[in-house]
């Protein structure tokens, strides 16, 4: 059960020990059937995703999740649809409101980091953030819990490990990965010296404050030699094609990597890693995409089902 706060905005709200029970409770919930207690107090619980940006992987894991726990799932439409979309003339706060007097649980994505705390502010019951745009302020917490424990799966363990970025380090799955590994110990980030998009101040700041070791290189194959896991984080639109190349991960350039070492994205993966990559020993993205449901099922159970504990 989350500790500190109704919500789960960011991952700077979870402690280790949220992240280790949230953990054990996706390795065992998925085994669990039959009525039983839980499953009967889901039945009554309604999961409402509303989402302003497009999303094929969180949005339909939450979904799978919540219909897996035997509650049930309001979805709300495209995202050119809401009214609160600015030109069709209804506040974020009065979308808030009116979504919370459905809904027990609100999974919301938005394109604006901006949006998500007027949206909080004013909604009755528990927010997930699923993505609150790139940049400053933006995370995308429940991804980060995907692949924390999908690294923590493979290696039974995250102290320790050294982790090399590739990608726009700005990216909202970055951001929150950096802030996970933060809980953890003796953890090296390896990092192109030379980026478009590096590490906001904040996220170093906070990085060296939590004790990880950053490691910068000049060459991306020295950042890709040095990690066990290889995080791409995906680019950004306005990312220059000659960096963009430079970060397309390969099975060529994966030649590089240390034998053991997994390479990790939130996908989708268009511009970021190549379709031969899926077939080298390295390539964990799409299990992780996997474990969204047994980790988004033990998120909305740590939520919802407080007043049981
Ligand atoms: N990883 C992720 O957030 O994917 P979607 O945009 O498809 O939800």
């Amino acid at each position: 059960m989350l500790e500190s706060s109704r919500d789960l905005l960011g991952m700077s709200s979870l402690c280790l020990g949220d992240i280790e029970a949230i953990f054990e409770r996706a390795d065992t919930v998925q085994k669990k059937d039959g009525p039983g207690r839980l499953r009967q107090y889901f039945g009554t619980k309604l999961l409402a995703s509303f989402f302003f940006e497009p999303s094929l992987r969180t949005q339909a894991s939450f979904e799978a999740a919540m219909l897996r726990l035997g509650g049930k799932v309001l979805g709300n439409g495209s995202s050119s649809g809401h009214r609160a979309n600015s030109s069709h003339e209804e506040s974020m706060a009065d979308a808030a409101r009116v979504m919370s007097s459905f809904a027990d649980v609100i999974v919301f994505r938005h394109s604006s980091p901006n949006a998500l705390p007027v949206f909080v502010e004013n909604s009755a019951v528990p927010v997930i953030n699923a993505g609150n745009g790139n940049g400053a302020g933006a995370e995308h917490p429940s991804q980060a819990l995907c692949d924390l424990y999908t690294i923590q799966k493979h290696f039974g363990r995250l102290n320790g490990l050294s982790v090399s970025l590739l990608g726009n380090l700005q990216k909202r799955a970055i951001r929150s990965l950096v802030a996970g590994l933060g809980k953890y110990k003796e953890i090296s980030l390896n990092i192109p010296r030379n980026l478009a998009f590096p590490l906001l101040d904040e996220d170093e700041k906070r990085a060296r404050r939590d004790g990880l070791a950053i490691n910068c290189f000049d060459t991306i194959e020295e950042v890709i030699a040095n990690g066990d896991v290889i995080y791409h984080g995906g680019l950004a639109a306005d990312w220059q094609p000659q960096l963009g190349e430079d970060h397309f991960l390969t099975a060529t350039k994966l030649r590089a990597a240390r034998s053991h070492s997994i390479v990790m994205h939130p996908l989708p993966r268009p511009g970021s890693i190549a379709i031969d990559v899926d077939q080298t020993r390295h390539a964990k993205y799409f299990e992780c995409a996997a474990n969204g449901v047994p980790v988004r099922m033990a998120v909305l159970e740590s939520i919802l089902s407080r007043s049981l504990h």
